[in-house]
């Protein structure tokens, strides 16, 4: 029982996301990107006031420029593009825009990015969970449509590639995809788009029930200033922008994004780097003991220890300077830089002797 009585009885139990502060450590728990802006453009950054943008004013509530920017960098019409103050934001507006107030559930296939369930449940949203193929993380298709069946899904939320698993999805479960009604919204998340290079943005004109979410906080390496964006049917898009607080977005971000995208060449060039190191982890977790790791899309390997209980490994990976993300009974690496991941494996290996 709650002292508060005031509050929402089915908030008392809701886990929120665990954002792990731990500065000392190499940070490989976020799938941030392990480099910092190059200094001249840090330095662009704080021009800020040279742009005769006033601190007093309230920022662009309309975006208007950055629609623009980001239609040409995707391949969409600035009508089709909503931004969020991060893709969290546009996540949760999706969902009041479709299922609030009772009108429907919300499908997602675990494990997950854990946001959808957490912002479905804030919303009192009934969350339906179904479990990938132990093996491949593929969608269990057939358990997928008797859910449909059983259950008023409304929203079907996809990452693609997944996270935690680094996934992409299959032909078969694009096959699916495509063959879902209008009037279920499929949320397709390309937030490792940068990383895949595998979009389903040339299809998003025969459906209209799709939406793309993608985000500056990884490959743009523009975390701290918490800028996503949807691309999706214009009229969906009017209503996300309906919806959402009206500066969302401060001035400093809306401009950190300008600059991105104007340099967007020289920033996704390190992207490259992140392949490389990504490989080279995956080949040196296969040969340690035990570890059984998946094949990824992204900026991030997904691994299994036989015999180790994966919250006691990565504990242990955190008391010796390794920080991961333990998530759906396995382990997160993000990969870090050449630096942090040979700490990273020489860490492990000590732990696994
Ligand atoms: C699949 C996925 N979607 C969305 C997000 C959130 O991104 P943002 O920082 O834009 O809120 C993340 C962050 O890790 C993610 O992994």
């Amino acid at each position: 029982m709650c002292a508060l009585q005031y509050l929402r009885p089915d908030l008392l139990d809701l886990k929120p996301y665990d954002a792990v502060p731990a500065p000392a450590a190499d940070k490989l728990d976020a799938n941030e990107f392990p480099l910092d802006w190059p200094v001249g453009f840090k330095q662009k950054l704080s021009l800020l006031w040279e742009k005769g943008i006033p601190s007093n004013r309230y920022p662009d509530a309309h975006h208007q420029g950055l629609k623009q920017a980001i239609a040409a960098y995707a391949g969409a019409e600035p009508e089709q593009i909503s931004l969020g103050n991060g893709s969290d934001e546009l996540i949760r507006s999706l969902l009041i825009a479709t299922c609030l107030g009772g009108r429907g559930s919300i499908l997602v296939a675990e494990p997950t990015f854990s946001m959808y369930a957490i912002l479905a449940q804030s919303l009192g949203i009934p969350v339906v969970r179904v479990p990938r193929d132990s093996e491949t993380f593929a969608l269990d298709l057939e358990r997928c449509q008797q859910t449909l069946r059983e259950h008023p899904i409304r929203v079907v939320c996809l990452v693609d590639p997944n996270s935690p698993t680094g996934n992409g999805l299959t032909a078969a479960e694009w096959e699916w995809v495509e063959g879902l009604p209008d009037s279920i919204l499929v949320i397709l998340d390309e937030a490792y788009f940068e990383f895949s290079r595998h979009t389903a943005l040339p299809k998003l004109a025969e459906h209209p029930n799709w939406v793309i979410l993608r985000t500056f906080s990884k490959a743009f390496r523009l975390a701290a200033y918490r800028v996503g964006y949807a691309v999706g049917h214009p009229q969906l898009m009017q209503v996300l922008d309906g919806i959402r607080l009206p500066y969302n977005l401060t001035a400093l971000s809306q401009w950190a994004v300008q600059m991105a995208l104007e340099h967007a060449e020289e920033l996704l060039a390190d992207v490259a780097l992140i392949g490389q190191e990504r490989e080279a982890l995956y080949q040196a977790l296969q040969e340690l003991p035990g570890v059984r790791v998946w094949p990824s899309q992204a900026n991030f390997l997904y691994f299994r220890v036989a015999g180790w209980d994966p919250q006691k490994l990565q504990r242990a990976w955190q008391e010796l300077g390794t920080c991961v993300r333990y998530t759906g009974g396995g382990l997160r690496l993000t990969v870090g830089t050449p630096e942090e991941n040979r700490r990273a494996l020489e860490r492990l290996r000590q732990i696994l002797q």
